[in-house]
């Protein structure tokens, strides 16, 4: 590996690829080497305002992309994933995929999920999971890091710290519309649909369903909701516990469990959106039981902790840097 290792990202006009740009940008340990789009050429901040200083997409393709990186992001639907992963890997990159192609354990799982056989099922077995805060020693070995998805990172880390605890759970989570990227197929991610709405969609079949029924362990009720609001995930988690505890042993139990972690904060209150938007954090709070149910909200920033923030975090454990790096902001006071 170079010094300074030569980062690159793919599907560079896309919503999680701008996140992407704009921390590698600001980075400093890494190079920004490339930046390549399949449909776009020239000035980056073209696309993205917020940049501060220009940046050039690359005229490069993936393959010589691939030659020049030490770690690549790829901020791609799933099909591109699938074709582009197996390719940077036999180049030598390291690989860290946004999209849902590797993130289930096994090709049965996979098709349950997606309803088509996965065409590099070895590959499953290889790519660590990438929700940090749970697999750190998996993700630091290994060369492709599947990031968790954004819906999923919220209530897996919501549920982590009630594992033999509670065997079954619900989670009603709603969404900003960024969260279909930037170029929404479905009626239902239109302005005209979203305005002064709340939509629920996919009930009970969304594929991150499996996701969090695999890294659980419990059987999962997940329905999604878009709102709106561009950005942001509030997840509101049923548990079934299966012993009695109380609001606050649970509370406490949480605030313990995520102690030494840099972007996981429990809070008595129930989080609030804005105050998680543009960071990497998941805020955690709003512990209460009745009976044999508990329910915590999780919330966080489904472009940051859901997608690229969470993407660099895993890039900082696989290159042995602090994990913050880069990451450090604090979110919206409304
Ligand atoms: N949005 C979220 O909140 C979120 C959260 C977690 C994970 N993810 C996942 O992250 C990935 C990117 O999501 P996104 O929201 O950034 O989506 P997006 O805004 O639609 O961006 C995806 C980009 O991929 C590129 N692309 C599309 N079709 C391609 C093709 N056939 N070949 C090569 N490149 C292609 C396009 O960029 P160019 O035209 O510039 O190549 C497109 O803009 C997806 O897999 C998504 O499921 C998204």
């Amino acid at each position: 590996m170079n010094a300074m290792p030569a980062v690159s990202v793919i599907g560079g006009s896309g919503y999680a690829a701008a996140e992407l740009v704009k921390i590698l940008s600001q980075y400093g340990l890494v190079e920004l080497k490339h930046v390549y789009s399949h449909s776009k050429t020239g000035s980056i901040r073209k696309l993205q305002q917020s940049l501060k200083k220009d940046l050039k997409l690359t005229d490069k393709n993936p393959a010589e992309v691939f030659q020049e990186s030490d770690v690549v992001f790829l901020a791609t639907p799933m099909e591109t994933s699938l074709e582009l992963v197996p390719k940077a890997l036999d180049a030598g990159c390291k690989v860290i995929d946004l999209s849902p192609a590797f993130r289930l354990p096994d090709e049965n799982a996979f098709f349950e999920a997606h309803g088509f056989e996965h065409p590099y099922p070895e590959l499953l077995g290889e790519s660590a999971y990438g929700l940090t805060e749970l697999n750190k020693p998996a993700i630091a070995k290994s060369k492709l890091v599947a990031n968790a998805g954004c819906y999923a990172t919220s209530v897996i880390l919501a549920a982590a710290p009630l594992a033999g605890k509670a065997s079954k759970l619900i989670a009603d989570c709603k969404s900003g519309s960024s969260g279909a990227g930037a170029n929404p197929q479905h009626i239902n991610a239109h302005h005209s649909e979203i305005h002064g709405n709340v939509v629920a969609y996919k009930l009970l079949t969304h594929n991150h369903s499996f996701e969090i029924s695999a890294k659980t362990g419990c059987e999962v009720y997940f329905v999604p909701h878009v709102i709106p609001i561009s950005r942001g995930i509030s997840s509101t988690v049923y548990f079934e516990l299966a012993e009695q505890l109380e609001a606050e042993e649970i509370a406490k139990a949480y605030g313990k469990f995520f102690g030494g972690e840099p972007f996981v904060q429990t809070l008595s209150e129930v989080p609030k959106i804005p105050a998680v938007l543009g960071t990497n954090d998941c805020k955690i709070g709003g512990f209460a039981v009745k009976k044999n149910i508990a329910v915590c909200v999780s919330c966080i920033d489904n472009l940051i902790k859901g997608a690229a923030g969470q993407a660099v975090q895993n890039m900082n454990v696989m290159l042995g840097f602090s994990e913050a790096q880069g990451l450090e902001r604090q979110g919206l006071f409304l």
